[in-house]
């Protein structure tokens, strides 16, 4: 706190100021990743002091035991390795005594054979025909992030077309159906509880559907599901032959480099699938392994906690200047907010201090033209990642050029801001007079001294894609310790999954078990 006051009223510029190698020594590189934190409100004491409190927290440890397979998911009493799945040097994980590496290289050489026959045209459906479309039926993290990285690869796309179905809202489901030949469609089920009311519910109605112009026989050859719960897949009307089984240790909204991913796979080839999965882990072994002040995980999350505890932000918003991955704003909301939204401590206590950020975002430029104006001159603080490729795909150079000109120009303008000079400046080689100066300076003034961090990676492969998502996931999991809270149950979203049940019934049985007045009254209107 004694280093937060020092420091609070010091503008970035001036950080600038007093240590001119300042862009030099806040800059990380690693493999094609380049990260620049210097257009922050902190100083290299506050990195340090920072490393310090996250050796205090005993983040080396939690980060072993995490990637050890302890049951750091406490509350649920179970481990946490997505990382596990993605780790290609790994034979022996002991998980309640059972090695988990075999089996989860059965699963990725079953991705493989299986999406080898889809992308080659072998594997046919009921009439005979090769599979054209995929639809991925699965809601939140069985959805966000294989929809996530199918638009972010859709450079390396094959020649399947692909769907998402989330909702329950069934005009979604009918929008889709539309579109996919019944012939030729596959759809994979993705819940790992094969329990979620909106998945269960869009797979009947699919299956219904399915069945209204073929038979049960051949809902083999067009029905997939990926779940670890063998006993609902087997009511809805699948054998093992067409399952592909998730383990509780793989977390929801972490869950697309598992068999959750198969829609990934489908669209980009197992080779592609397993560039990404190797990306990650290659960001993986930065995480475990760099010192705390030269890891990028580290300094992001540390980055993140500064201005949620010291400054009180409120929200973080990312901004990659890419249209590929106008999806990762989203899916990064679920993985930090579903992991990080809590209010009591490891201890059950509740805390005293902010926990999660609020993550929004969109692709630039076209943020710039819809809510930059807030973050350049609004009134709240919001710390801002900039991410950027420096090749584009098509190697499009002059849009390339553009883009990446808005980018930087857009961190230096939040630094710079406008100040009064400059604006009287701009305005009296407009010709305006000293009146109509004095009217519009206020307006015109930007205050700048806006953090953001630059991420530029050099190209949007498979590879680097896996790397950058999991140094979010890392980002996150520090934050956790650092917050002292538990990352991987999510309690929060259970009562509202429990009340719209029992509302359901009230709508079906026009009996009421529901106490609210104003709910009540939303129901009734509803009903008649
Ligand atoms: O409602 C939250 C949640 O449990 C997420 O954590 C999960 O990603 C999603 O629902 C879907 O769950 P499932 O894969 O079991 O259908």
């Amino acid at each position: 706190m004694r280093h937060f006051d020092e420091i609070k009223m010091t503008s970035i510029e001036t950080h600038f100021t007093n240590d001119p190698d300042r862009a030099k020594r806040m800059s990380l590189k690693w493999e094609d990743f380049f990260i620049d934190y210097s257009k922050n409100r902190l100083n290299s004491k506050t990195i340090l002091l920072m490393c310090e409190f996250a050796k205090e927290a005993g983040l080396e440890k939690a980060i072993n035991a995490y990637f050890e397979g302890e049951k750091i998911n406490q509350t649920e009493n179970r481990a946490v390795l997505h990382t596990a799945l993605r780790n290609f040097s790994m034979d022996s994980l002991l998980i309640d005594n059972k090695n988990i590496i075999p089996e989860i290289h059965a699963v990725r050489k079953k991705m493989k054979l299986f999406s080898n026959k889809i992308i080659s045209g072998e594997w046919k459906g009921f009439t005979g025909k090769s599979i054209t479309h995929i639809v991925n039926v699965g809601i939140g993290g069985s959805d966000l992030g294989p929809l996530m990285v199918t638009e972010a690869l859709e450079f390396y796309k094959n020649h399947l077309t692909t769907f998402f179905i989330s909702n329950v809202d069934g005009d979604h489901v009918n929008e889709v159906l539309k579109k996919c030949p019944i012939e030729t469609t596959l759809f994979l089920i993705v819940s790992k509880s094969f329990n979620t009311q909106e998945t269960i519910t869009n797979a009947k109605t699919i299956k219904k559907w399915f069945l209204s112009n073929s038979s049960e026989v051949s809902l083999s050859k067009h029905f997939i599901a990926i779940s670890s719960n063998t006993q609902k897949i087997k009511e809805y009307g699948l054998t093992k032959e067409n399952v592909f089984l998730m383990k509780n240790w793989t977390g929801g909204r972490f869950s697309l480099w598992s068999s959750a991913g198969l829609s990934i796979c489908l669209s980009i080839g197992y080779e592609n699938f397993e560039k990404l999965l190797k990306g990650a882990e290659a960001m993986d072994i930065h995480f475990k392994k760099t010192p705390f002040e030269k890891n990028m995980p580290l300094i992001l999350s540390f980055i993140g906690v500064w201005y949620n505890n010291f400054y009180n932000a409120e929200t973080e918003v990312i901004i990659p200047y890419t249209q590929y991955l106008r999806s990762f704003p989203n899916y990064l909301q679920q993985a930090s907010m579903e992991s990080n939204g809590k209010s009591v401590d490891r201890n059950g206590e509740n805390v005293t201090y902010q926990t999660g950020t609020i993550i929004w975002g969109s692709t630039g430029t076209n943020a710039q033209h819809a809510f930059f104006q807030l973050i350049h001159q609004g009134t709240r603080l919001i710390p801002a990642d900039f991410i950027g490729f420096k090749n584009s795909l098509y190697k499009e150079k002059e849009h390339q050029d553009q883009l990446i000109a808005n980018f930087f120009a857009q961190t230096e303008a939040l630094m710079k801001g406008k100040k009064k000079s400059e604006v009287i400046r701009e305005l009296e080689l407009a010709n305006y007079s000293s009146k109509s100066i004095d009217r519009l300076l206020p307006f015109k003034i930007f205050k700048g001294n806006c953090p953001t961090n630059s991420i530029l990676i050099k190209e949007l492969t498979p590879y680097n894609l896996g790397a950058l998502i999991s140094l979010y996931e890392s980002k996150i999991f520090t934050q956790g310790i650092l917050w002292n809270i538990f990352s991987y149950d999510q309690w929060g979203v259970e009562l509202g999954k429990e009340l719209a049940n029992k509302i359901l019934i009230t709508i079906n049985s026009r009996s009421n078990n529901i106490q609210n007045k104003s709910t009540e009254q939303l129901i009734n209107l509803y009903r008649f």
